[in-house]
């Protein structure tokens, strides 16, 4: 049912300045960016507080606690967003939401405290999809590729997202066109990573801890399956047992810590680029982009970044602050719908499971 009867607001063709709001999970992030005919989007600022420690003790998310610091966080975090961009309600011309994926509780947040900014302040509201704001970000990072007149668009690629919820292979012909062509059948790239340092006593989140014991580590010390089916899919469910049962067969098993993160993260490594580069052939791709948190992981980025360029691929991506959950992709992805001319709309709704694309019937 709509929330409000106002009509909603006409943006302005030249500048256009997003208040974006991320509260899908475990982060609550608000963003500023501008943007100005085609001259690249400027983010103005970008701020996140994490609930990590929060969430530590009981090794992974909960939800009734994201939600609630969700909303004592919020208020504060929108006041020194504005303030640091030097800027006030009635200078935003667009406030904009996570729409979901993501946990209802925390999306509901985020969501209606955007909403009510609007309201209060006769803009505009737009609700995106997270998934999109991470395929998106590695061309707020690098706009060179990104903002070719006239308009703004993206160009066609092929995007590997990898976080904690999510595995996905997108063939993305522009932006808002999006075909799903590859995703995992069990477990996220970042949910196993997560899973297999919980196995080894290492905190949550388990991605960066794997990652810093790796670097001392071996990863040709243990050989741990490469699951390869046949499709674009990912599975990574049999990779995470592998560890569990190697775990108890190990002696000295503290010592052995670095070898099993090194060896484990070779083994996610090497499934998701070569599936990536047999993607981007199947579909003609030239370009490669590389998105989510786990893509924060830097032997992930340059072993992806290595084989694309010796495959000729251009590769993209984006630093950390980027890759995890932020609310400037939010903001950048929703500045993207309202160049192409998309209306927002105070009728929107959350949706937990928002899907990028539609799926394809043969995965
Ligand atoms: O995109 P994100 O911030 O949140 C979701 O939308 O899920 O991704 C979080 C995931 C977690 O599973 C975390 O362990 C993983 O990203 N991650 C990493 C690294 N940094 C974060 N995984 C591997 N290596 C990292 N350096
Ligand atoms: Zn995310």
């Amino acid at each position: 049912m709509p929330v409000a009867k106002q009509p909603v607001p006409e943006l302005k063709a030249g500048a256009l300045t997003i208040l974006a709001i991320e509260t899908s999970c475990d982060e609550s992030a608000v963003a500023i960016i501008r943007q100005t005919g085609t001259t690249p989007a400027e983010i103005l600022c970008s701020l996140v507080s994490s609930q990590i420690q929060l969430h530590r003790s009981y090794g992974g998310v909960v939800p009734e606690v994201a939600s609630r610091n969700h909303s004592l966080i919020l208020r504060s975090l929108v006041e020194q967003a504005l303030d640091q961009a030097d800027l006030q309600t009635c200078d935003i011309d667009a406030f904009v939401a996570t729409k979901g994926p993501g946990l209802s509780s925390s999306l509901l947040v985020g969501h209606s405290m955007a909403k009510a900014l609007a309201a209060a302040s006769g803009r505009n509201f737009l609700s995106v999809n997270h998934m999109e704001g991470h395929l998106l970000s590695p061309f707020l990072s690098d706009q060179s590729t990104s903002w070719k007149s006239p308009g703004i668009t993206v160009p066609p690629h092929l995007a590997l997202i990898v976080s904690g919820g999510h595995t996905m292979l997108v063939h993305a012909k522009q932006a808002g066109n999006y075909h799903l062509i590859g995703r995992t059948v069990d477990d996220a790239a970042g949910e196993a990573f997560d899973k297999v340092a919980r196995m080894l006593g290492l905190p949550y989140p388990g991605g960066p801890e794997i990652e810093k014991q790796a670097q001392t580590g071996n990863p040709e010390a243990f050989q741990f399956p490469r699951s390869m089916p046949g499709n674009l899919n990912f599975s990574f469910s049999g990779l995470k047992t592998a560890v569990r049962y190697a775990l108890p067969k190990i002696s000295n098993l503290t010592t052995r810590i670095p070898d099993i993160c090194a060896s484990f993260q070779k083994a996610v490594t090497d499934v998701l680029v070569s599936k990536s580069l047999r993607a981007a052939e199947e579909y003609g791709c030239n370009m490669i982009t590389l998105s989510g948190g786990v893509s924060c992981n830097e032997a992930l980025r340059s072993t992806l970044r290595d084989k694309c360029m010796s495959e000729g691929l251009r590769f993209l991506t984006c630093p950390p602050g980027l890759s995890t959950d932020n609310a400037a992709m939010i903001a950048f992805a929703a500045l993207l719908k309202f160049r192409s001319g998309a209306a927002g709309s105070m009728s929107e709704d959350i949706d937990p499971n928002f899907s990028l694309c539609q799926q394809d019937s043969t995965l």
